[in-house]
């Protein structure tokens, strides 16, 4: 499949609620959708113009953090997730942001089940870490999850 990645638009909408809706137990609602949109970047994956997959971050000096990332379910283990991480790699070197993060719910985290991350995860160099005791109280204990890291080189 040939695919292209870009800015997200207007249009696209429709297609990224609807890959979120199918990706995650908890859906973006579309006011969330403008506010990262308002405080992030948006990049899309996009297949004769319409969107297969979708990473949204936001970032500052010391880091790259992706709030959300997912291909729509029928388009997966076609390059389309790694793609969106190089992406993300190239930003952040042009930019000279050391690190990429992003947080997985501790249930994703496991390996051989269906909504396992982590083998994608390490498949795009990166690696699980711990949430230190202030970020784990910022959390709260309702949301456990793993922080996962890539340098940027
Ligand atoms: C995780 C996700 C984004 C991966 O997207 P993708 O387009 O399928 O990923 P890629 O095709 O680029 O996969 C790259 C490599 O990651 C590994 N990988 C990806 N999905 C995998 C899986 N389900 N099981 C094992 N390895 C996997 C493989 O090594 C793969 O290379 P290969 O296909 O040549 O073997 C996609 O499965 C998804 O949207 N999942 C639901 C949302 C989610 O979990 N988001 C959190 C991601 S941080």
């Amino acid at each position: 499949m040939a695919f292209h990645i870009r800015f997200a638009n207007g249009l696209d909408m429709p297609y990224l609620l609807d890959i979120d809706l199918k990706s995650f137990d908890e859906e973006f609602g579309p006011e969330m959708w403008e506010m990262l949109g308002d405080i992030g970047t948006i990049r899309v994956a996009a297949s004769a113009n319409e969107p297969v997959g979708f990473a949204i971050y936001q970032h500052d000096a010391e880091s790259l953090f992706i709030n959300r990332l997912a291909v729509k379910k029928d388009r997966r283990r076609q390059g389309v997730g790694s793609s969106l991480i190089n992406d993300c790699m190239t930003f952040a070197k042009d930019n000279k942001i050391p690190l990429i993060e992003t947080r997985v719910p501790e249930c994703w985290c496991c390996p051989g089940q269906p909504q396992d991350a982590t083998m994608f995860l390490k498949a795009v160099g990166f690696k699980a870490g711990k949430l230190t005791k202030r970020e784990y109280e910022h959390l709260g204990e309702a949301i456990c999850c793993i922080p996962f890291t890539r340098w940027v080189r």
